[in-house]
């Protein structure tokens, strides 16, 4: 049974190593293929990925003797991010023979929808922007283990960009690249991936950091979007193409609208371009807001028994029905002083 097994592989390594005409006779499998397992850092707990000061990306992968870990590990340093291996529930086999024979039967058996059980799950990838994930080859294949991982997490994954790494002997990457879209078809797998074979691992501390660099994986944080102060009484009034500013008055009715901003809406002109008037809908609270202004250019009220509110192009006699809420600043009127409606969109600095 084990011969029969083994003989595609042998046949398999050699077409390999013919087809890369490396010639040199390296192994198809790593230098010291019959390391011990190694734990990955992960062993006392191995559903919390060891955590990173970076917390956008993790770096999940399998790993049998040592070569998809090594390039784990140099991710998670570019990164410094998180990081958990993928273990089967059963150690693999120290012996190759049987550890060779277990696989193809593992491989087989997932062709049939049967995953060999691993001990890894993780809870949630909601705070990844990326989710790497790194295997060796297998047969031409994603080595079990990490078929099984992405098949039982493939709902928790739909939405996740995972990026793809992977280490072979000389095989290519592209027939795992299919598998990998098929067990998580929600995901978008990054079109950019990584091999190193043995005759590009020693390439690695270059290849990798120049793949991040790729696919626009960085440990610098992204610059925060300009959120508005909440604070701040000053206003974008955006007309066409250009922009003025307003102060708005510290008062409830003015606060009211500030609390409603972004904004757009469309200004009525109202008395040959006295005034430019909206109706905000509800109406803006007027309580306990002292009434009376004579309005000058530029002065933002409200009308308080018709619940609009009025830019003032003009300057206006008193009343004591205006309310205040806020000024134009400069000469910003110009802009709205204008004949006919203006669209404008008001928004918060
Ligand atoms: C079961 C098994 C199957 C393999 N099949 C292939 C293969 O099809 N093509 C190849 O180039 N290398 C193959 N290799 C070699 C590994 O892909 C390669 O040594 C890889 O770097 C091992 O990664 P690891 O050290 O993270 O386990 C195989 C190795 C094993 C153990």
């Amino acid at each position: 049974m084990k011969k029969i097994l083994l003989i595609p592989f042998l046949l398999f390594a050699a077409l390999s190593m013919s087809a890369c005409g490396s010639g040199s006779g390296e192994p198809l499998t790593p230098e010291q293929p019959e390391q011990p397992e190694n734990p990955g850092g992960s062993d006392d707990n191995p559903d919390t990925p060891t955590p990173g000061g970076n917390g956008r990306y993790l770096v999940l992968f399998a790993s049998r003797s040592g070569n998809t870990e090594r390039m784990a590990n140099e991710i998670r340093e570019q990164l410094d991010c998180d990081i958990l291996e993928v273990e089967p529930e059963v150690a693999y086999d120290n012996d190759y023979n049987a550890m060779l024979e277990r696989s193809q039967e593992e491989l087989a058996a997932i062709r049939q929808g049967n995953y060999p059980p691993v001990k890894t799950s993780v809870e949630s990838f909601d705070d990844y922007d990326i989710v790497f994930v790194g295997y060796p080859i297998w047969y031409g294949s994603m080595a079990t283990p990490m078929q099984t991982f992405l098949h039982t997490h493939a709902s928790k994954l739909a939405g996740k960009r995972i990026a793809l790494f992977a280490t072979s002997g000389s095989s290519g990457i592209s027939s795992s690249v299919s598998e990998a879209r098929n067990l998580c078809p929600g995901a978008t797998i990054i079109e950019e991936t990584l091999l190193l074979t043995s005759s590009t691992l020693s390439q690695m501390v270059t290849r990798v950091p120049a793949w991040l660099e790729e696919i626009g994986a960085s440990r610098e944080e992204p610059d925060e979007p300009d959120t508005p102060d909440a604070t701040s009484l000053k206003v974008n009034i955006m007309v066409g193409s250009r922009t003025i500013t307003a102060t708005m008055e510290d008062n409830a009715a003015a606060r009211d609208f500030l609390s409603r901003l972004p904004l757009e809406v469309t200004l009525n002109d109202y008395n040959n371009t006295t005034e430019k008037i909206f109706y905000p809908d509800p109406a803006l609270t007027t309580e306990g807001v002292t009434r009376g202004c004579a309005p000058t250019p530029g002065d933002i009220t409200i009308y308080a028994p018709w619940g609009n509110v009025a830019i003032f192009c003009k300057s206006w006699s008193h009343s004591n029905d205006l309310i205040k809420i806020g000024h134009i600043d400069g000469d910003g009127i110009g802009t709205l002083n204008v004949g006919g409606d203006i669209t404008v969109k008001f928004e918060r600095q």
